[in-house]
This record gives structure tokens, C-alpha cells and sequence, in this order.
């Protein structure tokens, strides 16, 4: 149990202090204590709860977004990616008058029933029970990379198309190289919305997310996690063109808790700090994710432990395997179990991943946290491996 954070350091209820990967599912990318963060909800706080009403912070934290994303122009906020979600399936069906959305196998887009399906690789089915079976009656779904079906699929009932621009669900995939280009040309050349979910990869995989390191700009974004360092606030932004639906009233967008003070302050905080150091930010995690993946594969193969590595940007994926995961689909039938039995080995070396075996890097991880989590890898894959402690 957690009791209290620095940093990216965790220290839980019996004292015991931790370097911390899951970093709150994704949005502590500024680590548990950004100050700057921190001060701007404070201050936000003094000025009372105001919820429910629309506030300077707001237009402000639209306006950063737009300096940041490639393709934002208009934004506005909720508060999960789940939801976020929804509202970009519903600005496209209300701009194109069209119904069905196109999904890829594997990818995550938020807990509703309609997107809940098809996230492990291998089965199409409603993730858990309680799921309206009825709910993804107009999810169409496909493998991801496969431009053929895609274009064989698209057709006048297609509204949208959703992604991850980078499969980090699935195993921090990139996309193949010219597969995001050619789902840009197959959606405009049929009237469909193209959608980025870009909840993990926003401000993640630089300050412009995936669009920004691949060079290819959708209709509409989701964005969350990250955003908001740690408080709950997401966002569905677009061209002006596209985010009609909202800007002119014709659909509705409701929701208690959209653009909240407290959350909309943590984000301008946070992109504020962002924009300000992104040229010297984003280097160096990523140069410390590539050194943690060669110091874990490096690990795996002295000891022949079955343990490969994935990496994206700031995210890592350790996956038990016994051969290289290179695509989506080598996930398919992985070893779960196993994987949670590292991440428990890990977390008696005072290394916290999330339990999938999935890792985010922070600003606030350095050289010393990369070090002594490489080592609590090659300790962890020994007794993994051989059943040895030392
Ligand atoms: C790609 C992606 N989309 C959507 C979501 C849903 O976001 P939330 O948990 O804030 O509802 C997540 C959450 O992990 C995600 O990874």
C-alpha cells in the first residue's frame, strides 16, 4: 500500500521505498511532485472549487495544446479517456451521418462497452462480463497493419476509424513504417475520421505525441493521462473542420466535471513545463529508456532468461517470451502469469512496473534510478530464471 511519493520514488505503509514505472498508469510523466504542478493547484484551490463553470484556464490550456499537437486547433476537455473516447466516436457519426467505427485488435480505448473488445490479441470478445453483447453492434474489427482489409472494409457507413498511432497497450508497438500514412489516405479518400488515441502517447511520445514523431495528422485526438500530470482531465481536439459538431452546438457534450479548475490548472502547469524544457526532456528519457532495454537484454541473455523488450518513446514493455515479440499478433498467447511473477520479483527489488509488465519513464528518473533498476532486473531475471536470490 502506498503511503506517500517523491519524485519517482514511492514509499509504501512499512517504510519501504520503491522506483516507481507505473507512474500512475501513465500520467505522472513530471513524476508524484512536480512543483510547478503542485503550486498551480494550490493556487487554483485559493480561488475556490468552481466547477461546472467555464474558466480563463480553460482557453489558456486550449491554446497549448494547440502550440503542441500538430493537428489541434479546437479542444475541449473532460475527464477520463474513456469518455474522451466517446466523444470523438460521436463528433465523427454527428459530422460524417454515418454510423459503424473501424477498431483495431489489441488497442485500448477506455472501459465503455461499445470500445471494450478485442483488447487481448486473440479474441474478439467483450472484455469482461456485465458488457451490453449489443454494445460494439457497429464495431468493425481489424488486424492492425493491414492496410488491404482496411481498404477492402471502408466504405459510406464508415464514420471513423480509431488507433493507437503507437500500440503501447499491446506491447509498445511502432507503427509500420508508411501504415499510419496510408490509413491518412484510405480514411480522407473516403469521408471517414481518422481518430488518434493518443491518451498514453500524448505529450509521451514528444510534445507533439505519436502525430508529432510520425508526421501524420488525424482528424481528431484524444488526449489524457499525461496531460494533466496526475489529475484527471482528458481532451478530444481536432481542426476546426472537424470539431464542428461542438464548436457550432449542433451535438451535444455534456459532462459534470469538464474542464474542472483544479485539473485544467495542473495541465497548464504541466505543458507550460513541458514546452519549456521539451528539446532537453524527451532526449534524455528516451536515451535512458534505450540504455534500460539493453541493460535488461543484456541481463536476459547472460542469464538465457526468455525476457525481451520492447520500447517506444518513454514506454517499455517486458514481455516472458522465449523469441522476440515484433508484431501484435507475436503476443498472442504470452505467458501473463509469468509476467506478473517478474513484476513481483521486481517489486522485492524495490522496482515498481505496472503488473503487465508494462514501464514509464518520468522526468524525474535518473542515471542513478536507471542503474539500480538494471540491477534489480538482473537479480530478478536470476531468480526468475534459475530460482536464485541474491
Ligand atoms: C490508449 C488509451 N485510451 C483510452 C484509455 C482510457 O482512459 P481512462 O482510463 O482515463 O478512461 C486508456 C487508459 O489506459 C488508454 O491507454
Amino acid at each position: 500500500m502506498q503511503e506517500h511519493a517523491d519524485g519517482c520514488h514511492v514509499t509504501d505503509t512499512d517504510g519501504n521505498t520503491y522506483i516507481d514505472y507505473a507512474l500512475g498508469y501513465g500520467p505522472l510523466l513530471l513524476g508524484h511532485t512536480p512543483g510547478p504542478v503542485l503550486d498551480a493547484v494550490r493556487r487554483a484551490l485559493d480561488l475556490g472549487l468552481r466547477t461546472g463553470g467555464v474558466t480563463a484556464g480553460e482557453a489558456e490550456l486550449a491554446e497549448r495544446v494547440a502550440e503542441c499537437v500538430p493537428s489541434a486547433e479546437v479542444t475541449t476537455f473532460l475527464s477520463s479517456g474513456t469518455e474522451a473516447v466517446q466523444l470523438a466516436l460521436r463528433i465523427a457519426r454527428s459530422e460524417t451521418a454515418r454510423t459503424r467505427v473501424v477498431k483495431f485488435r489489441g488497442h485500448y480505448h477506455g472501459w465503455a462497452d461499445s470500445m471494450h473488445v478485442a483488447n487481448a490479441p486473440g479474441s474478439d470478445d467483450p472484455t469482461t462480463t456485465g458488457q451490453d453483447p449489443l454494445a460494439a453492434e457497429n464495431v468493425i474489427l481489424l488486424d492492425w497493419g493491414d492496410l488491404k482489409a482496411l481498404n477492402e472494409t471502408l466504405d459510406d457507413t464508415i464514420a471513423a476509424v480509431i488507433t493507437e498511432p503507437a500500440a503501447v497497450n499491446a506491447g509498445c508497438f511502432e507503427p509500420e513504417p508508411g501504415f499510419l500514412e496510408g490509413l491518412r489516405r484510405a480514411t480522407t479518400a473516403n469521408g471517414t475520421m481518422l481518430i488518434f488515441d493518443e491518451i498514453i502517447t500524448g505529450f509521451r511520445l514528444g510534445l507533439g505525441g505519436a502525430q508529432g514523431r510520425y508526421g501524420v495528422n488525424p482528424d481528431l485526438t484524444v488526449l489524457g493521462k499525461a496531460l494533466g500530470a496526475g489529475l484527471p482531465i482528458s481532451a478530444v481536439t481536432g481542426s476546426r473542420a472537424a470539431m464542428r459538431p461542438v464548436a457550432s452546438g449542433r451535438m451535444l457534450h455534456r459532462g459534470t466535471y469538464n474542464g474542472n479548475p483544479l485539473s485544467v490548472a495542473s495541465g497548464n502547469a504541466c505543458l507550460k513545463q513541458l514546452a519549456n524544457s521539451a528539446d532537453v526532456l524527451y532526449p534524455r528519457m528516451e536515451a535512458q529508456v534505450t540504455r534500460l532495454a539493453a541493460g535488461i537484454r543484456e541481463a536476459a541473455e547472460r542469464l538465457a532468461a526468455p525476457v525481451h523488450v520492447n520500447h517506444v518513446g518513454t514506454c517499455l514493455q517486458v514481455f516472458v517470451s522465449p523469441s522476440p515479440v515484433e508484431r501484435l499478433t507475436d503476443t498472442i498467447g504470452l505467458d501473463k502469469e509469468a509476467v506478473l511473477e517478474l513484476s513481483g520479483l521486481l517489486v522485492e527489488r524495490g522496482v515498481m512496473t505496472l503488473p503487465r509488465g508494462l514501464m514509464y519513464l518520468s522526468v524525474e528518473h535518473t542515471e542513478a534510478d536507471i542503474d539500480d533498476t538494471i540491477w534489480a532486473f538482473e537479480s530478478a531475471l536470476d531468480a526468475f530464471t534459475h530460482g536464485t536470490t541474491n
